[in-house]
């Protein structure tokens, strides 16, 4: 882990978060190749969770949303994680977390009693930052951050920041029924950022108090539909998307179900799709099906008839929901271990070419002749006509391809002498890191043939 976090410092995929004042605790800022490749995943998501289909359309709703949404949902009673402080250092962290590093003994859906008596029996379960076994009581701490709107303070301008995509898409439910062409059973599905007050150190942006999901509510009449199929077809879908579109090796992935202590207070049945992180396996994806617990909750406390007519039955009814929900970031962190490859001489992330930050990187053999420079320049001005293309014209050759190969640029191209006699350059191949001498008219045609 502290490998892949030194490579994605140095070749600019994620830096600490307000790093010149001191850091900011679990936030993290994503640099040039970063932000490439965060974009790239959300465009394949959306792609294919959306565009790709029939039956599922988009949505952009708010980050800050009303109070009374996050009331309705549960979230102010319940979306609370189990918190302890060492009485010596003041350190504060998750309970079930501190268990699980100190016992390895899995605590999921433990209660606040059941975590203090196995804290307080265990001398072994010390404070990782002072080694004292010196605790608090374990005590709830609720995850949504508040937000004050306008000049005046107090519950009237209370707002919350979003715990969740997801609820965005059930209070807009009756809006996009209404605006567009959807009929049951049909997806809502939405990407954007989401917050929670996580208390928990190290693991890059494995878990941090501001990231992205991608989540599709999947509404149903299960009258007419069977909900545990349709379960059944989402948990295949997130697995072709994982092995096939981002190419993440199978051995590294297992499903995991939620028993019924550890399921969400709104699901009847959740699975985790987890993948096996430098940390070991923990959630990347997970799908529940929540009912209509939500439609039915924002129905109750705001008044507004949220049921439908079904129009295969005639009857009214409060569709249900199954809800495949992704963290973009932890799929970056996830894609960055699956291809981080150290090699005898070199380290390389044998990323899919798809989600590459830069399909291909153009030198100048040497970066002190002008004519080399010139040629090198009009290649790149043409290559990213078509694809992301870096020009590269520090060093010397061999540095260049080491740090390509660390952003994982599956096609470097560079101009020599040659180039300038016969129009040909050379183009080297990331994985294998074979060079072919190739025309630069067939250039674009062979980088898009491999790009698939
Ligand atoms: N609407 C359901 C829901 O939000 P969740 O399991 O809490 O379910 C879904 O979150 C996904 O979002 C997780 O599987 C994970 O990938 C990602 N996620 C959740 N909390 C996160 C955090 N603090 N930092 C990064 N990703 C997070």
């Amino acid at each position: 882990m502290e490998q892949i976090i030194a490579l994605c410092k140095r070749r600019g995929f994620i830096y600490p978060g307000s790093e010149i004042y001191g850091g900011l605790a679990n936030t993290y800022d994503y640099g040039p190749a970063g932000a490439e490749l965060l974009r790239n995943i959300r465009n394949l998501w959306w792609d294919n969770f959306v565009h790709k289909r029939d039956d599922v359309v988009g949505l952009d709703a708010s980050v800050i949303s009303h109070q009374e949404v996050w009331k309705a949902s549960g979230h102010t009673a319940g979306f609370a994680d189990a918190m302890i402080d060492c009485k010596n250092c003041k350190y504060r962290m998750r309970a079930d977390h501190l268990i699980e590093d100190k016992i390895k003994e899995k605590v999921e859906g433990k209660s606040l009693q059941e975590l203090d008596e196995i804290i307080k029996n265990n001398i072994k379960i010390t404070c990782p930052n002072c080694g004292k076994h010196d605790w608090t009581e374990v005590r709830k701490f609720n995850l949504l951050f508040p937000v004050n709107l306008g000049i005046v303070e107090g519950d009237q301008s209370l707002a919350y920041l979003r715990g969740e995509t997801a609820q965005g898409m059930f209070i807009n439910f009756k809006n996009v029924v209404d605006s567009s062409r959807v009929r049951l059973p049909f997806g809502i599905a939405q990407l954007g950022k989401s917050f929670r007050n996580e208390i928990t150190p190290g693991n890059s942006v494995f878990r941090t108090l501001e990231f992205e999901q991608g989540e599709i509510e999947y509404f149903f009449d299960p009258e007419t539909s069977d909900w545990e199929k349709l379960f059944t077809e989402w948990k295949n879908l997130m697995w072709e998307f994982i092995t096939q579109k981002l190419g993440i090796n199978e051995e590294n992935l297992r499903w995991r179900e939620h028993d019924e202590k550890e399921r969400s207070f709104y699901s009847k049945k959740t699975e985790d799709l987890e993948y096996n992180f430098p940390f070991g396996f923990k959630e990347l994806w997970g799908i529940a099906y929540r009912t209509n617990y939500d439609l039915t909750q924002h129905s109750k406390f705001s008044n507004k008839d949220l049921s439908i007519v079904d129009p295969q039955t005639n009857k009214k009814i409060m569709p249900h929901v199954i809800e495949p929900a992704v963290g973009i970031n932890r799929m970056l962190l996830m894609i960055l271990s699956d291809s981080y490859t150290q090699e005898e001489s070199r380290i390389v992330l044998k990323l899919n070419p798809k989600l590459a930050p830069y399909k291909a990187a153009v030198f100048p053999l040497l970066a002190n002749k002008p004519e080399l420079v010139e040629k090198a320049k009009k290649i790149y001005h043409d290559l990213r006509k078509n694809f992301v293309t870096v020009f590269d014209g520090r060093g010397n050759i061999g540095k260049r391809y080491f740090a390509q190969d660390e952003i994982g640029t599956p096609y470097c191209i560079t101009v020599d002498f040659e180039t300038l006699e016969n129009d040909t350059v050379t183009i080297r191949d990331r994985d294998t890191m074979k060079q072919e001498r190739v025309k630069i008219g067939d250039l674009i045609p062979l980088i898009l043939r491999k790009l698939g």
